[in-house]
């Protein structure tokens, strides 16, 4: 148990988590690509879980909701990465400590799927996900996400920025921080039987960081509903951190004004921090941050500031100098 809590799994060399069926050539690559070059269909198409998926969405209440219109303020210098290769590489631990945990995720039910708002707000309430879905209006964003193991990837998220959620709960003054918390039920997930991890996962950001617009709440990938493996149906997604704080398939959201300890900060504190912003210049305590292997094309590319999001969040952080911002 020692061991495990002092190295977590994913944290292994990507050489070695990496399965060599992620890997395409750029060709055959260029040759799938249909998100941008020939449209939707076509990326939706070439999944290897369509069926799954295809089965699930008829049931989908949101599915009107998407296409979402896109953000023009949200685009990207990259490629996008395919949905098939997004969606079978997963960090998900509630459904195991590997990649592959697409199948064993379609277990999770999503809908029903109340969310609890509580703390320090006007009132407490909670909202089933089909009604606050259509309380703010959705948007698609095309973001990088950067994960703190050194791989990357992009991707068309769809959802409603952080800023309008915290909006709508209406924090008191008192509060400071917002703490995010996954399901728990281990008969479903059953990572959650794995008892020396400290579930259900949790994550946090100050009110100043969820005010800030690129924070954003997930509900939907590659113009449909989230899938189940990207933590359907609500998620977080946090460009500017590595990718450990982009909590998935949240239930209850709190407003705080004590600093929430997170899932990995509980279980590597001296490798895993609260800020956790991406920073090529300090290296995680086994593995140098300064590059990163994109997923889809495999090639590595070096990591920016702030995962290249400087103009919008470094101003959040610029009296913080006592604080360890990159871990
Ligand atoms: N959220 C929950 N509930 N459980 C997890 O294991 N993994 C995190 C984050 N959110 C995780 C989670 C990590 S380490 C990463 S890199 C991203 O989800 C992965 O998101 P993706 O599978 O959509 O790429």
């Amino acid at each position: 148990m020692a061991h495990i809590m002092s190295k977590p799994a994913w944290a292994i060399s990507e050489n070695q988590a990496t399965p060599q069926s992620t890997f395409l050539n750029r060709r055959q690559l260029i040759r799938n690509w249909g998100y941008a070059g020939l449209g939707l269909a076509a990326a939706v198409a070439m999944r290897p879980d369509r069926a799954f998926a295809a089965a699930d969405r008829q049931e989908d209440a949101t599915a009107d909701l998407y296409p979402a219109p896109a953000n023009p303020a949200y685009v990207l210098d990259r490629e996008l990465t395919p949905e098939n290769i997004n969606s079978t590489y997963n960090n998900f631990y509630e459904f195991g400590s590997h990649k592959q945990i697409w199948k064993a995720a379609q277990t999770l039910q999503t809908s029903p799927w109340d969310i609890q708002i509580d703390g320090m707000v006007e009132r407490p309430f909670t909202i089933a996900f089909d009604d606050l879905v259509r309380k703010l209006p959705l948007e698609e964003r095309l973001y990088r996400h950067r994960c703190v193991e050194a791989w990357s990837m992009t991707i068309p998220w769809t959802g409603f920025s952080l800023a309008s959620l915290v909006a709508l709960a209406k924090p008191l003054s008192s509060a400071k921080f917002v703490r995010f918390e996954t399901f728990l039920d281990p008969q479903v997930a059953t990572g959650q039987k794995q008892n020396w991890y400290p579930w259900p996962y949790v994550e946090g950001v100050t009110i100043e960081e969820a005010a800030n617009d690129l924070g954003f709440m997930v509900t939907g990938a590659y113009g449909h509903s989230l899938d189940k493996q990207f933590g359907a149906p609500l998620r977080l997604a946090l460009p500017w951190k590595y990718g450990f704080k982009s909590i998935k398939s949240i239930r209850r959201i709190s407003f705080t004004d004590t600093r929430p300890v997170s899932f990995w900060e509980s279980v590597g504190p001296g490798e895993y921090g609260f800020w956790a912003n991406v920073n090529p210049g300090v290296p995680h305590p086994r593995w140098s941050q300064k590059q990163e292997r994109v997923l889809h094309s495999g090639l590595y590319v070096p990591t920016q500031i702030f995962n290249g999001y400087s103009e919008q969040v470094a101003h959040l952080y610029k009296d913080m100098q006592g604080e360890k911002l990159y871990t």
